[in-house]
């Protein structure tokens, strides 16, 4: 069983380049599928849900490659069955917009009910809502669900809550459907935005991208394109708290302002400096963390996303913060995690109650899900002694190279095999 382990205590100093948006290359590269030709994508990050949903497109029939040059090329020209294999399909949650991309290239599709990290209900029925709502049939069956559609018939769409799975979704689905789809109260993140985007550059014709209003005028089919995955905000703002947490003074490459504009307005409330950049973000801090209240929402609000590293650095902020969560209903199950380290936080329903403490001690924690993982880590950067990290499956899902990264800034910080019981055999 593999572990992180950090001897917190150390201000991360120096330069590192943020990898590509795990959110945004996942939603691309299953609408890849709906292009009868090859698709190029650049910056695809090498983490353990895009190496799962390129097994996924294989069993399909497509063929999905990274080159010599780490562009991934997917060639979607000849899929061999509409059946994605249900056991890969369970273990994540962006393979579930495959129902609507076979549908609308296949008119039959069988999709089971996604998987995901553990934080929350995570429902389906805005997807299946959408589709039925488009023309297709679905019927659900132990677990899987069976679609069918002659052709997609555009119409009016709208969201009881912006997510941006099923945006994204309907988005796909609408792309090649006869007539002009209306879809209200769509999703915002950047990664919806720039999903559109990739649509359009295969020919699709959306509009309204950016807004709570998208429309999509049909076409007859899409057309081979070459795309770059945007750079991704959830892991920059990991690294931007970490040289927070730790009283450091790091430039994160790459990372775009604009998508981290609640993050950065919450961190400056904390007294931590923030300068931004053509091409990065610099944040330092050199004095005492302030306690803050956060609240999250959909994007532009404050990331869900970014809730759990943030509620790190704040356990040594001086005073009492309050975090709400709005998005998902369990998402604080890393706290448990934050205790052992000595961390002051009461957990009541969907809102956190953080106060601060003079230091935090290492100690053995497991990653919780993908986002709590996260959040022992910064919390290890900053804490006195040895943090060992384990359950580190779910941070492989979403970053790339962290070991390296912060390593790179200072930390002292490795990655080792460990035990039966935990102890590290550093490999
Ligand atoms: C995407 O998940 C991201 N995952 C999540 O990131 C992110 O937290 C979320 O968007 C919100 O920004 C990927 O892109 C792979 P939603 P998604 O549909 O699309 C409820 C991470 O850490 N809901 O916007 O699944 C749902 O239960 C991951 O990188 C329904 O009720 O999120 C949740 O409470 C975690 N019915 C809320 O909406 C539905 O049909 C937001 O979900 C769909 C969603």
């Amino acid at each position: 069983m593999d572990s992180i382990i950090i001897n917190g205590g150390v201000p991360l100093h120096g330069v590192i380049e943020v990898g590509g948006s795990k959110n945004d290359a996942l939603a691309i590269i299953v609408a890849a599928l709906l292009v009868p030709g090859e698709t190029i994508l650049h910056n695809v990050p090498h983490i353990s849900d895009v190496v799962r949903l390129l097994d996924i497109l294989r069993h399909l029939g497509a063929r999905a490659d990274f080159r010599d040059d780490g562009a991934l090329l997917i060639d979607a020209s000849r899929l061999t069955t509409s059946e994605a294999p249900q056991e890969l399909v369970q273990q994540m949650r962006a393979s579930f917009n495959l129902l609507g991309v076979l549908l609308s290239r296949f008119g039959t599709a069988s999709v089971a009910m996604p998987g995901g990290c553990n934080i929350g209900a995570r429902p389906v029925n805005f997807h299946i809502k959408g589709l039925e709502q488009l023309g297709a049939t679905l019927q659900l069956d132990h677990g899987v669900y069976h679609g069918s559609v002659k052709r997609f018939t555009g119409t009016n769409l709208y969201l009881e809550f912006p997510s941006a799975g099923a945006t994204q979704h309907l988005m796909s689905a609408a792309c090649c459907a006869r007539g002009v789809t209306v879809i209200e109260n769509c999703a915002q993140e950047p990664e919806v935005v720039n999903f559109a985007h990739f649509l359009n550059s295969c020919g699709a014709q959306i509009t309204g991208i950016g807004t709570s209003t998208i429309v999509v005028k049909g076409v007859d089919s899409l057309r081979p394109t070459e795309f770059n995955v945007l750079p991704d905000r959830l892991q920059a703002g990991t690294y931007i708290l970490g040289a927070a947490i730790t009283g450091g003074d790091v430039i994160v490459r790459n990372a775009v302002a604009e998508h981290s504009r609640p993050l950065l307005s919450k961190l400056a409330e904390t007294g931590v400096e923030i300068t931004t950049m053509s091409n990065g973000i610099r944040v330092r801090r050199t004095s005492r963390i302030h306690s803050t209240d956060i609240r999250t929402l959909p994007h532009p609000g404050f990331p869900t996303d970014l809730q759990q590293p943030f509620a790190a650095m704040l356990c040594l902020a001086d005073g009492v913060s309050i975090l709400t969560e709005t998005v998902y209903e369990s998402r604080f199950r890393y706290t448990t995690e934050l205790q052992r380290m000595g961390a002051d936080i009461r957990v009541e329903g969907s809102t956190a109650v953080i106060t601060g403490v003079p230091q935090l001690t290492g100690a053995p924690v497991a990653c919780t899900d993908l986002r709590g993982g996260a959040a022992v880590v910064v919390a290890g950067l900053a804490a006195h002694g040895e943090t060992v990290v384990t359950e580190l499956e779910h941070l492989d899902r979403g970053y790339e190279d962290l070991v390296r990264n912060l390593k790179n800034l200072g930390a002292n910080i490795r990655r080792s095999n460990t035990d039966a019981v935990g102890r590290p055999i550093v490999v």
